[in-house]
């Protein structure tokens, strides 16, 4: 959004406090020295819970694209770093338009920094890579309130942990973990209720009235980050 379309309806800044960020403002205060680590990691961990279309998380992202672009030396390095970079970035926010936007001001900064190294190494464009990427934008931003945890469909929001493996033969593998809302904040247990955030008291997140379904949880497999896209899962017993 312009400097010029900070606000979109009276309304709207009556009812959700609707009132965007200039982009010389965001700049200004992603440049305070607190930050200047975390934004210099590809990795370190960022959610905003009020995102509105994105003006502080697309600025990370050009920061941290603009790092991976510093650590890698051909196209194939760059593609991994910047999906590492995306795995980093979360949001969340309420008005279901203002999402849509969100996830697609993302993967245009995404796109836009990935056609320059296209060109810079003078390589193919990998669909897998694009496909990735959308898929770790649309797990990373959620739609929802982050005062309830909830989504419009009154559903828990639901975030994605990316875990990276040791790489190996140059293929960075991801072990894809999901968390509620909630559990992130409580330190609860995982939604296939195999891994917690931080010990905490378990909860049981499936209902179901069949005892087999009950009894069973889909699990991502790990997977190269590339291939994310695929979503790939494999069901398990408790
Ligand atoms: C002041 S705007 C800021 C948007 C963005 N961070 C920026 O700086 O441009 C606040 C945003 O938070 C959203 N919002 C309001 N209440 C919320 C809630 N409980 N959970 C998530 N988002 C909320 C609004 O829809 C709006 O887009």
């Amino acid at each position: 959004m312009s400097e010029e379309h900070l606000i979109k309806s009276n309304k709207r800044v009556k009812e959700h406090g609707e009132v965007f960020t200039p982009k010389r403002v965001v700049k200004l205060m992603l440049n305070q020295h607190e930050l200047y680590g975390a934004l210099h990691s590809l990795t370190a961990t960022f959610l905003e819970p009020a995102a509105g279309e994105g003006a502080f998380l697309t600025e990370m992202l050009s920061r941290k694209l603009e790092l991976a672009n510093h650590m890698s030396s051909d196209i194939k390095g760059f593609e991994q770093n910047a999906l590492i970079a995306l795995t980093s970035l979360y949001g969340i926010e309420l008005l279901v338009d203002n999402t849509d936007l969100l996830v697609m001001h993302m993967y245009q900064v995404f796109y836009q920094e990935y056609l320059r190294q296209l060109s810079k190494y003078n390589a193919p464009e990998n669909n897998k890579v694009l496909k990735s990427a959308l898929t770790i934008i649309k797990a990373n931003m959620a739609q929802g309130d982050a005062l309830t945890g909830k989504n419009k469909n009154g559903d828990d929001i639901i975030f994605s942990e990316w875990n990276l493996l040791p790489v190996k033969r140059g293929v960075q593998k991801v072990k894809r973990i999901e968390y509620t809302l909630d559990a992130i904040k409580t330190g609860g247990p995982s939604v296939d209720g195999q891994h917690q955030t931080h010990g905490y008291e378990e909860l049981s997140l499936f209902e179901s009235t069949n005892e087999e379904a009950q009894n069973t949880v889909y699990r991502f497999k790990t997977v190269p980050l590339i291939d994310v896209f695929k979503e790939i899962r494999t069901s398990v017993l408790k």
